[in-house]
């Protein structure tokens, strides 16, 4: 019987064995019992993670020592940024108040957040280290508990700095923005509880592009007929309008 099996299929099966012998005797003789745990966590991670020292305390628990700083923050623009993510990781200071945390009173500290990054949202306040009030550090001007301005921003550009800089290399670059949005005094303090109007019908831009429109630099459409119903900037957008391929 054994002997009608072919050669091949014996050492190719005693090859399995030897193999499968090997998986075994690592699943339970050689392997530590961490590593061949099956469950979606293993218990020893779960161990080691409960093991560790919690550095922070969260922001409530700084109430109970510093409530000006926390009801200063929390009318503020800073009040979406936890206390500990400028001042680091400070349970053991909550625990023993004489070990004081950092107070970050380096520039390139609000640098980190506040450079000019053409990614950054739309809105978000960004200004040029190297221009804005250089050498003196950021808290001399603006409290960190609650940055507002010593003045109001003056240009568009210091929270938006993104479009302005689009629109500057566009067909667009010598239209003001408040040519074609009302902005409230308001807009530039607070900027989210007051928000400027956005151009609504055709015949807002129609103003400068339309056939009968007094400007001569801006070339013609036909209202009536070009882009059909829809809106103007459904196809162009207003800040960067791209420029035709016969001009
Ligand atoms: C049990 C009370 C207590 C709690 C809770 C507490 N602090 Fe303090 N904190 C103090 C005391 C006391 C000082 C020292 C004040 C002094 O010497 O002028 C201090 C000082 C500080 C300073 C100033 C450090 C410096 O260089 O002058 C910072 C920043 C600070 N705390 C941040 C925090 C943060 C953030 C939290 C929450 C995670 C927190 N504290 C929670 C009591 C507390
Ligand atoms: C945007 C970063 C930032 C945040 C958020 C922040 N702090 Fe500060 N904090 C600073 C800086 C910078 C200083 C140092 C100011 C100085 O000395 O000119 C400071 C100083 C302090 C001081 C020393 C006394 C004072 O008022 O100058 C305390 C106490 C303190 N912070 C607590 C807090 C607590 C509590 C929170 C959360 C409610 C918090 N900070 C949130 C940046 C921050
Ligand atoms: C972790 C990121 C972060 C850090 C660090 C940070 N900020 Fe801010 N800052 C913000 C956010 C978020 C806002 C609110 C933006 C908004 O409302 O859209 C803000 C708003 C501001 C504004 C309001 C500007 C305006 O007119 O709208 C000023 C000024 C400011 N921060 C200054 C500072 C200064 C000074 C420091 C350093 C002490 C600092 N920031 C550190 C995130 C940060
Ligand atoms: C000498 C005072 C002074 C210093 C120092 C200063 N600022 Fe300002 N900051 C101002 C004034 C005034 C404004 C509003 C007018 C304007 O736009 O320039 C302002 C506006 C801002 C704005 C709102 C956007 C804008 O450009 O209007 C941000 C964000 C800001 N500062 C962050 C910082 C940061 C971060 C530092 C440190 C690297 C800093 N400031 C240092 C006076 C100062
Ligand atoms: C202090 C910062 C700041 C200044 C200065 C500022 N804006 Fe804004 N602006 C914002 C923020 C924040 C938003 C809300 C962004 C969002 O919700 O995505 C906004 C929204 C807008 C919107 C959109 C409104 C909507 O309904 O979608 C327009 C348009 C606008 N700003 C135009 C301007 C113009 C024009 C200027 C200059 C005259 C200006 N802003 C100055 C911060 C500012
Ligand atoms: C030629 C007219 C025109 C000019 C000039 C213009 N805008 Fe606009 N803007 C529009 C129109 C139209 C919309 C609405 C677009 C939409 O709804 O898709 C808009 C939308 C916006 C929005 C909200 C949507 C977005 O793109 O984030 C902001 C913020 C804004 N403009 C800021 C500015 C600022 C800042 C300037 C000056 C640097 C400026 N605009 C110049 C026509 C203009
Ligand atoms: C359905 C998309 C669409 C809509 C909506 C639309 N356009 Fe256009 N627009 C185009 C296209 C495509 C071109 C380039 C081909 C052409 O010249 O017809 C163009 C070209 C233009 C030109 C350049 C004409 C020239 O001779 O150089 C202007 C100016 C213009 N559009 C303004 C507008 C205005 C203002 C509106 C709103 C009243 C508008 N467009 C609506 C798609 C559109
Ligand atoms: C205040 C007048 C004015 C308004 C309002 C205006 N534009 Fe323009 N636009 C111009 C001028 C001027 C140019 C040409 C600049 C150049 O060629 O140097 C231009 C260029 C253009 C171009 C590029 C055409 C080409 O062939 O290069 C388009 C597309 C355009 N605008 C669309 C719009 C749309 C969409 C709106 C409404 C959101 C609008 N414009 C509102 C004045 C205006």
């Amino acid at each position: 019987m054994l002997k009608k099996i072919p050669e091949q299929i014996k050492r190719v099966s005693f090859l399995i064995a030897i193999i499968l012998g090997g998986v075994l005797a690592a699943r339970y003789f050689i392997l530590p019992s961490s590593l061949v745990d099956t469950r979606f966590h293993r218990d020893s991670t779960v161990q080691r993670e409960v093991a560790r020292n919690v550095a922070f305390a969260g922001t409530t628990a700084c109430g109970t020592c510093h409530a000006d700083q926390i009801t200063k923050k929390s009318k503020g623009y800073h009040k979406t940024v936890s206390c500990e993510t400028c001042h680091g990781a400070a349970r053991v200071h909550t625990e023993d108040p004489s070990q004081k945390p950092t107070a970050p009173k380096g520039r390139e500290f609000c640098v980190f957040c506040h450079a000019y990054d053409h990614s950054r949202p739309t809105g978000f306040p960004q200004i040029n280290p190297v221009v804005h009030n250089p050498l003196k550090s950021c808290t001399t001007c603006h409290n960190p508990h609650d940055p507002v301005p010593p003045e109001t921003p003056r240009e568009c550009s210091a929270c938006h700095a993104q479009i302005a800089s689009i629109k500057t290399a566009s067909p667009h670059a010598l239209i003001g923005c408040t040519t074609c949005h009302t902005v409230p005094a308001k807009h530039k303090i607070s900027p989210r509880s007051v928000t400027p109007t956005k151009p609504e019908t055709r015949e807002f831009c129609g103003g400068c592009h339309a056939k009968e429109a007094p400007r001569q630099d801006a070339p013609k459409i036909d209202l009536s007929t070009h882009g059909e119903r829809f809106l103007c900037w459904e196809c162009h957008y207003p800040h960067l309008p791209e420029r035709t391929a016969s001009r």
